[in-house]
């Protein structure tokens, strides 16, 4: 394989300039500057509709942009047809030929250029996605991931600088995603490319990206490292949207040293500046459901703890997991995950508690935005 990677190495970053696209009156993609760094593993994320898509095929060059300029690996190829750019593209539809077998799949882009040495590089190639011992069936006698992986020797094998895959999992059952998922990963880490990869699911881009740039209605809204969105999100949106999040209507009332102070479910509670996304005096306070303690209401907080009083509503048992629904004495609604350890068997419904966490572990937003963005229930 190492010397067929050769032209990927030369350079697969991808530079968008001010890249967007109008249909008619619709903007799907808002004008966007964006970096791929060559060799990541860059996650494009948002729900559908949001201009992933758009966003991916402007790369490839199946779509035209209305404004701005795509380079890759430094040379500008926004007018450049798609064949003459050094990317692939993997859909959802893996569209492979049903009539040709896995090798002769795999080979078609090699002999359509003519190339020899045809069946050492197939050979690589299927071996590389582990399917050396089906190259002679036919793509119908293999799994959907099994195809999935064919669609992406078939692209890999043209030496892209840079894989676009578009929901490529989308077909799979839940527990065949997660296996491709990490199968994916390994693959990228291997041959050392980029790979944009487009998805909805924010558990997949979490698994399998280094960068994530979460779009929401043809804007990106925040881009980073998971970890780094999850703990640190910029916007309601990207709080709802990635994990779970609780957020709070808070007012500002004052600040102590590196903390603000806030009014919030009928509490005082603290956050420190530097998680503090915003000037305004309104906000909402996050924080996720896993960073709070509960525990029975004649417990004792530690000095310096966000604090909340409230009342168990609901109870989950999940296994690993309980989750609880409080309603604090302010009237809001808080959801906590607590690991199953040690229960303490008098936290029930109904039951009193006092729930208390690290304001380290809180954000502050703008309450100027909407607080259920991204939730599912909140209005598109
Ligand atoms: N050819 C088109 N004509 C008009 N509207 C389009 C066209 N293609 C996409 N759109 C619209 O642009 C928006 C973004 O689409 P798309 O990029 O496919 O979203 P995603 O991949 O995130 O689901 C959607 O509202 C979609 O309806
Ligand atoms: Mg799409």
């Amino acid at each position: 394989m190492t010397e067929q990677q050769s032209p990927a190495a030369v350079g697969g970053d991808v530079r968008l300039t001010g890249i967007g696209k109008t249909y008619g009156s619709f903007t799907a993609v808002h004008p966007l500057d964006l970096t791929v760094p060559q060799g990541s593993f860059f996650a494009l994320l948002g729900a559908s509709g949001c201009g992933k898509t758009t966003t991916l095929r402007m790369i490839a060059g199946l779509e035209e942009p209305t404004s701005g300029t795509v380079l890759i690996g430094g040379q500008d190829v926004t007018a450049l047809p798609p064949y003459k750019r050094p990317v692939n593209t993997v859909f959802q539809s893996y569209a492979l030929f049903p009539h040709l077998d896995i090798f002769e799949n795999v080979a078609f882009g090699l002999r359509r250029r003519g190339r020899k040495d045809v069946k050492k590089q197939v050979e690589d190639m299927l071996e590389l996605v582990e399917l050396g011992q089906y190259a002679r069936r036919k793509p119908h006698q293999l799994s959907g991931g099994q195809q999935q992986r064919v669609a992406v020797a078939r692209a890999l094998i043209n030496h892209p600088q840079v894989l676009l895959l578009d929901e490529p999992l989308g077909a799979l059952d839940l527990k065949l995603r997660r296996q491709m998922q990490l199968e994916l990963k390994r693959i990228q880490t291997e041959v050392g490319i980029t790979f944009v990869h487009v998805t909805h699911d924010q558990e997949e881009a979490m698994t399998m990206a280094d960068t994530i740039a979460v779009m929401n209605g043809g804007r990106v809204e925040q881009l980073g490292a998971p970890a780094e969105l999850y703990e640190n999100p910029a916007t309601t949106f990207v709080a709802n949207f990635l994990g779970q999040s609780n957020l709070l209507p808070a007012d500002v009332t004052g600040g102590a040293g590196e903390d603000l102070l806030l009014s919030a479910a009928g509490a005082r509670l603290t956050v420190p500046r530097a998680r503090c996304a915003t000037e305004a005096r309104r906000v909402h306070l996050g924080v996720r459901p896993e960073k709070i303690t509960i525990e029975h209401g004649s417990a004792e907080v530690a000095e310096g703890r966000n604090r909340l009083a409230g009342t168990v509503v609901d109870s989950s048992f999940i296994g690993v997991s309980t989750q609880y629904l409080v309603r604090t004495e302010g009237g809001q609604e808080v959801t906590v995950f607590e690991q199953n350890m040690e229960r303490d068997a008098r936290v029930v419904p109904g039951a009193p508690v006092v729930l208390h966490w690290n304001p380290a572990h809180s954000f502050a937003l703008d309450a100027a935005q909407a607080i259920d963005a991204g939730t599912g229930e909140a209005a598109a």
